[in-house]
């Protein structure tokens, strides 16, 4: 048969083709939607197409405090865990710490892996840490968990306090005209200022240049667009067709763009011998250490690490600190109470916010970890099973390849562990009560061996540019501000709907 005579006769029958095609897909989410009740588990009922996704969500899927609804339903009808549907795909919702720390924790070794798209053949600059599988994540993890001891951290302090110096001017300047602030904004700049100074070693002037390379591409990173969204989708409706279309995890400009900045960075330290205590440094040695072993940590390693660690570096810290002002704005009691802790630390470190000082500052750590709870920027923990798993006290078996989703916004908004869970109260957190809150409940950086290798780091940065904003400013709400803020849906981290504005007044 020639291929006019084929194309005639697609053109003769499109319609019942398109009706075969549709029916096709119907049938296969309609039998994709019997497998928890096939496999005896219990489950919150599907909608056709979305499953039990209530938007699209091109940007995320489960990954959105839809699964806040999923542990709702499933605490409401007693059960400790359930399955739902990502569009077609079974995803089992946990809902008892119990189970979470099995998952995370004691049976760790059936869910070492993460549920997040990579494609290692067609992207692999974008192996990294957070992607990574089993026995290639073990190296990495092993390799990579050095550079965020304490000690570190402490070195890295003076570096990350210098990064405020252009928040303050910036701060300075919008106090001195009564301008409004766009808290995000000047959150994500500091936070690109400081991961680009420990991380890449630049000095990038972020607040400066309101185009500056590494901020657009903060802003490119989390921007939604149809294309992306697409993209997303095919990855959730078959991950080996996804990969077959090459598709990668950031847009290949973006990779290029960091690609070239490491290598000139490796180029400029290697031939000028400069040696610098930042995080580049301690992977250009690991580079350099293993280059003729016969396991290495190649270059692509090198760069996908510190593609992640800028971008998971950056946002979250970014978006924690500027929840946390809105929330100090909204309580200007709290404000006051971390301005006398911040000026009667400073006093007796003579001014000076050392390591220890931070530390030392215990409320601000209680205000940072309560909206934590609140605002967790990533709203879930996933894992993969890698081999069959049976759940503790049941005659039920998780296959191979099954996805598990452990809701944190629900655990951390669920009134039998935090009372009153929509109230911000830093009271929470302190010494006395924290000790009441059960384990496996909060768990804004994960928890196990998985659990966020940053964590130290985020906490400190975090820490400082509060402490330092406090320090020099009262901060109140913009009447631009909606409140109350409602979390945007469908986008992969905890963002609010409206940005939130704020006034800065010199003290
Ligand atoms: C407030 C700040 C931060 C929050 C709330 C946060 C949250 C998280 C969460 C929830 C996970 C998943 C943990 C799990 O699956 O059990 C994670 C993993 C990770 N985070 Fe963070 N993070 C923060 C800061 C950082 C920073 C500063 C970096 C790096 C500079 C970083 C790098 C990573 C990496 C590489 C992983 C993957 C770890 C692995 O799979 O072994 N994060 N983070």
């Amino acid at each position: 048969m020639n291929s006019t005579l084929v194309l005639q006769y697609l053109l003769t029958y499109s319609g019942l083709i398109l009706l075969l095609v549709l029916s096709g897909i119907y049938l296969y989410f309609q039998f994709s939607f019997t497998y928890w009740k096939r496999k005896g588990f219990s489950y919150i009922k599907p909608k056709f197409p979305l499953g039990n996704n209530n938007c699209i969500g091109l940007g995320a899927f489960s990954y959105g405090i839809e699964t806040l609804d999923w542990y709702r339903q499933l605490k409401e009808r007693g059960l400790k865990f359930g399955g739902a549907w990502n569009w077609a795909n079974p995803v089992l919702v946990i809902s008892d710490p119990e189970y979470v720390k099995d998952i995370l924790v004691k049976d760790f070794s059936y869910f070492t892996d993460r549920d997040f798209f990579h494609n290692p053949i067609d992207d692999p600059k974008n192996e990294n840490l957070f992607v990574v599988e089993k026995d290639e994540w073990r190296y990495m993890r092993q390799h990579l968990s050095h550079t965020f001891t304490s000690a570190k951290m402490k070195m890295m302090c003076p570096g990350v306090l210098k990064c405020t110096e252009p928040l303050l001017d910036y701060m300075n300047q919008c106090a001195a005209c009564g301008k409004d602030i766009d808290a995000k904004d000047i959150m994500s700049a500091y936070t690109i200022d400081v991961i680009g100074s420990n991380i890449f070693g630049l000095e990038l002037g972020t607040f400066k240049a309101e185009d500056s390379k590494f901020r657009e591409i903060g802003r490119e990173i989390f921007r939604i667009s149809v294309m992306k969204g697409v993209k997303t989708i095919m990855t959730r409706v078959s991950e080996g067709l996804a990969r077959t279309m090459g598709i990668s995890i950031l847009p290949g400009d973006i990779t290029d763009a960091f690609s070239e900045i490491v290598k000139d960075t490796i180029d400029y330290r290697i031939n000028n011998n400069i040696k610098r205590q930042d995080f580049m440094q301690m992977v250009i040695d690991l580079y350099m250490e293993t280059k003729n072993s016969e396991r290495q940590f190649t270059l692509n390693h090198l760069i996908a690490n510190v593609i992640v660690f800028f971008i998971a570096g950056f946002d979250t810290s970014a978006t924690t600190l500027h929840f946390a002002l809105y929330e100090l704005a909204l309580h200007q009691n709290l404000q006051d109470k971390a301005r006398e802790e911040i000026d009667r630390i400073l006093k007796k470190y003579n001014g000076d916010l050392t390591y220890e000082a931070v530390q030392e500052m215990t409320y601000i750590r209680q205000i940072l970890d309560e909206t934590l709870r609140l605002y967790p920027p990533l709203n879930v923990v996933a894992r993969v099973a890698v081999k069959p798993y049976k759940l503790k006290n049941t005659d039920l078996w998780l296959e191979k390849g099954s996805r598990v989703v452990i809701p944190v916004i629900g655990f951390q908004k669920d009134p039998e562990y935090f009372p009153e869970p929509e109230r911000f109260d830093p009271e929470r957190f302190s010494a006395e009560n924290k000790s009441i809150i059960p384990s496996y409940v909060y768990l804004p950086f994960g928890e196990g061996p998985r659990i966020c290798i940053g964590m130290r780091f985020g906490r400190m940065q975090s820490a400082i540019g509060l402490i330092q904003i406090l320090k020099n400013f009262k901060i109140t709400l913009s009447p631009l501000t909606q409140t109350p803020i409602k979390p945007k849906r469908g986008v992969f981290i905890m963002l609010p709907d409206d940005r939130i504005y704020i006034k800065a007044e010199k003290i």
